[in-house]
């Protein structure tokens, strides 16, 4: 049937209309809130580059972890910013590292929130490069054991379940086979399969004071041209022992996100990234966009492309808004 017998506006007329055809659903459970966390004590320092966005210290990164559980949030990425920096990254490992503390705190206080951490050496590394320099190149094999060494002292902490960032090859095999040697087989790897060489991540790179100090990361992260490839990097994570593989950034890899829905039966996460993050604050404060209405309206985008679960500084504000 055509117009005018058929008109599709007819299911468009009323809210209660628009809510009985809607076809994806965006949850508070779907959504992932990464936090950044400092040393010292009583910091809640604005980050300048993302708008709404803190420096927390340990014990108010607790609080805010609280906030955000009483809103139905049901995880949390962590970054840390360590005192110490060195060539190998070796601060992201230690017992009493800035990610660890925070982990045993938040477990100790809050058992019922998903504690996650982010895997990667850019954030401990004296030159910022998310792995282990050789003649003046990220060298795969070296990095390896650091990664999984950084992974398992976050484990030992508490941690719930790991996410290396990093994008060497062989990390997730690396990484489950260290855990399961030391009995940590329940512990699920969240891994970034697909993550692209962005331009995106800027904010971050300020917030995390991991900007590269020479160079940039397209050796190791992907060219955002390929799909294909990112099909290839899904299927050897899920082959290495991923739990959730994730596609980064979101905006400008829908299609990515579309075709590891199609191709795989696995949990997919979506990293809607500091760069898609600024863009709308920034364009909000302007004026020149609804914030609330942007923002579900990209959540939404990412859910409808088909992930399962979303990465976002929104997190907060957008389970605020769901509950209304
Ligand atoms: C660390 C890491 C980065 C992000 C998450 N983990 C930065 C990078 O790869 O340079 C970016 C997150 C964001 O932009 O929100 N490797």
């Amino acid at each position: 049937m055509y117009f005018p017998e058929y008109r599709l506006r007819r299911l468009r007329r009323t809210e209660n209309l628009r809510r009985m055809v809607r076809e994806t659903r965006l949850s508070v459970d779907d959504l992932i809130y990464p936090l950044f966390v400092v040393p010292g004590s009583g910091v809640k320092e604005p980050i300048a580059s993302m708008p709404g966005q803190y420096h927390f210290s340990v014990d108010k990164l607790v609080e805010e972890a609280a906030a955000a559980r009483d809103l139905g949030l049901p995880a949390v990425l962590l970054f840390g910013l360590p005192e110490t920096k060195d060539e190998f990254g070796s601060s992201g490992s230690e017992p009493d590292g800035i990610v660890q503390r925070a982990v045993k705190a938040l477990k100790s206080s809050l058992e019922d929130i998903v504690v996650i951490t982010d895997v990667c050496l850019c954030e401990y590394t004296s030159h910022g490069h998310c792995g282990v320099l050789e003649n003046g190149r990220v060298d795969n094999d070296l990095t390896l054991e650091h990664l999984a060494r950084q992974a398992l002292s976050h484990v030992e902490a508490g941690a719930d379940m790991v996410a290396p960032s990093d994008m060497m090859d062989g990390r997730v095999a690396e990484i489950r086979d260290v855990l399961d040697e030391e009995g940590h087989t329940h512990v699920p790897i969240m891994s970034y399969a697909a993550k692209f060489a962005s331009s995106f991540y800027g904010p971050f790179r300020e917030a995390a004071q991991s900007t590269p100090s020479f160079g940039d990361r397209r050796d190791y992260q992907m060219d955002p041209a390929n799909v294909l490839e990112a099909l290839r990097e899904v299927t050897l994570d899920i082959e290495e022992g991923a739990d959730i593989v994730m596609v980064k950034p979101a905006l400008p890899f829908l299609d990515v996100i579309a075709k590891v829905r199609e191709k795989f039966d696995y949990p997919l996460a979506a990293y809607n990234v500091s760069g898609e993050y600024a863009m709308i604050k920034a364009a909000a404060e302007k004026g020149w966009l609804d914030e609330r209405r942007a923002v579900l309206e990209v959540l939404t985008g990412i859910k409808r492309a088909g992930a399962d679960l979303i990465i976002t500084y929104f997190a907060p504000q957008a389970a605020r808004w769901l509950k209304e």
